[in-house]
């Protein structure tokens, strides 16, 4: 049963606004003991004519003795409902334990796709930890609709596209190593790419080099076209190997280049609109009336530029997946162009423009510079994940060297720790990175949620069969509700995470579920309890290991059944 809609129910039954309307603005009380929902009666006081407090009062004095309901009260301005704890309770627990890993399931977004745009590096330059949030932020935003029933596109919308691949060509055709390049890919075309700065200082010939590679390359010269394909196709390979580590994929690797015979089409629909300006050259769309700079859409030397292809990528995936909402998961660094690319898009005519998106996120920070790094002050998001596993599999040696399947539990932790890291905050938030509070077992971390799931999955081993039937009228303390309010109250924190694109509402739920598990545990006894008591505590244990799968689940994190 999903109590806070029946509570709306009663709650529409009484005054004029519809269910959905009454969900919307229901609350969740600060503290227990002023009941489980509220109801807040401010709006209603503008069309009743009638003071907030008032209409609180009637209301409580209306609403019947129901099974759901203990009481309900009025308090100021709000109204107040109790909930009936034994129909609660006994609801919640069953309902988590038969729907597995589809509780919290909701299908508000069958019918309708998503197109998420994330992690999209540039070929030929390294993965950093810079790349981390976007793949993450990306990749939890992707199961957190797909549990809300959404089909969702994953698209990487790779930086494959521009003069530097001109120079790429010129740089390997002069110093390529070509062991270097089959074991380290985009270290060697790093390599070659930062020598060919270096030498062009002094050898100006270079840079016309490059520029007729480039040439080449747009004309569709058959030779410059293999080694460009091949530069790609080496980054992607070299990026997968972070992916897999991450449990990220893609439906398309459709990036920048793709566009290239797409952009007329967008050219001659701005010039049909007259949106094209002359500017010193250049042809750029006036955005003045928007209080935003102008959008230059082709440069002076008549090349097109990120935005040209964000432009047809946009209608591109319009077309191809009719999207309901088309979202782009980018560093706030890029946030004006993307309010460009979306204005633009909007005088164009597209009445979808409105369903487009910018997820935006901090920077990366490191108070203690003693992470390792290989390139100047590049932070490479693979050395950080294996360092995070590293460091895991040290602190099992430390404390539990006995224990099996090491490796398997290190990378599960590890990992998660880093991913939990860069989920914890919102996306607003820079990122402090230390690895202090990453790999932690005590505070607001990755290891401590995982390390609960465990404890309850030990328990329940060493109680040996899930007994079948439980009476869940022994649960009656407040550690218990509060715990079982919490693990009622997931399916909201998931739809609440993609209502504000923001993953960390999912962290923060299953961190609070796991804080209240210990707390339980640490107050009340369960194998040692009696009989009945034990049942029901197996019970719920179960419930709560069940909801802390699915929750790291949808933020990327695996949880090991040992650490
Ligand atoms: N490749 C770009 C970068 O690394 C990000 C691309 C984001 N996606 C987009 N459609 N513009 O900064």
């Amino acid at each position: 049963m999903d109590f806070k809609k029946e509570v709306a129910g009663i709650i529409s039954s009484l005054v004029d606004m519809e269910v959905e309307k009454v969900m919307e603005l229901m609350e969740v009380p600060p503290h227990a003991n002023m009941g489980d929902y509220a109801f807040p009666c401010f709006q209603l006081a503008k069309v009743m004519r009638k003071a907030p407090n008032m209409i609180a009062a009637e209301l409580a004095a209306k609403v019947q003795t129901h099974a759901i309901i203990e009481k309900a009260e009025a308090a100021g301005g709000y109204l107040n409902f109790f909930l009936n704890k034994n129909v609660f309770i006994g609801d919640t627990i069953k309902r988590v334990l038969e729907q597995g890993e589809k509780y919290g399931y909701n299908s508000m977004g069958e019918g309708k796709t998503i197109t998420i745009d994330f992690s999209s590096p540039n070929v030929a330059k390294p993965f950093h930890i810079g790349h981390m949030s976007s793949t993450i932020i990306g990749g939890s935003m992707e199961k957190i609709f797909r549990h809300l029933g959404f089909k969702v596109e994953r698209i990487n919308h790779l930086g494959d596209y521009g003069t530097q691949f001109g120079k790429l060509i010129s740089a390997y055709k002069r110093w390529v190593d070509h062991e270097a390049l089959e074991k380290e890919p985009i270290n060697e075309l790093l390599r070659i790419y930062v020598k060919f700065h270096e030498e062009a200082e002094n050898n100006p010939e270079l840079e016309n080099e490059a520029r007729a590679y480039f040439k080449q390359l747009e004309d569709g010269d058959k030779e410059a076209i293999a080694l460009w394909e091949r530069f790609r196709a080496l980054s992607i390979k070299e990026f997968e190997q972070t992916y897999k580590k991450l449990h990220i994929e893609f439906d398309s690797y459709a990036g920048e280049s793709f566009y290239t015979d797409k952009m007329g089409e967008i050219i001659d629909m701005l010039e049909d609109k007259k949106l094209l300006v002359e500017s010193n050259g250049a042809r750029i769309v006036d955005l003045s009336e928007f209080n935003l700079p102008p959008c230059l859409v082709i440069k002076s030397d008549g090349t097109t530029i990120y935005v040209t292809r964000d432009l047809a990528a946009a209608l591109y995936r319009k077309r191809t997946y009719d999207f309901h909402k088309n979202i782009y998961v980018v560093g706030t660094t890029q946030s004006l162009h993307f309010s460009q690319l979306f204005h633009v898009l909007k005088l164009m005519g597209f009445e979808w423009a409105k369903d487009c998106v910018h997820i935006g996120f901090g920077l990366v920070k490191f108070p203690d510079r003693k992470l390792s790094t290989r390139k100047g002050d590049v932070v490479l998001l693979e050395e950080v994940l294996d360092e995070a596993v590293q460091r895991t599999m040290a602190l099992i040696e430390q404390k539990n060297p006995d224990l099996k399947d090491k490796e398997d539990a290190a990378k599960k932790v590890g990992i998660g720790a880093v991913i939990y890291t860069f989920l914890k905050n919102n996306r607003d938030r820079d990122i402090v990175f230390s690895w202090e509070d990453t790999i932690n077992f005590d505070g607001d971390s990755g290891p401590y949620v995982q390390y609960t799931y465990v404890r309850g999955k030990s328990i329940l081993r060493r109680a040996g069969q899930l007994p079948e039937t439980a009476d869940y009228s022994v649960l009656t303390s407040d550690d218990e509700f509060n715990l079982i309010k919490l693990l009622g109250a997931f399916g909201d924190s998931v739809k609440e995470a993609a209502e504000r694109y923001e993953p960390f509402v999912v962290t923060r739920h299953i961190t609070e579920i796991a804080k209240a598990y210990n707390k339980f545990y640490i107050n009340h006894p369960i194998l040692n309890a009696e009989e009945s008591i034990k049942n029901a505590r197996l019970h719920l244990t179960q419930a709560v290991c069940n909801v802390i799968k699915t929750g790291l689940k949808l933020i990327c994190i695996e949880t090991p059944e040992y650490m």
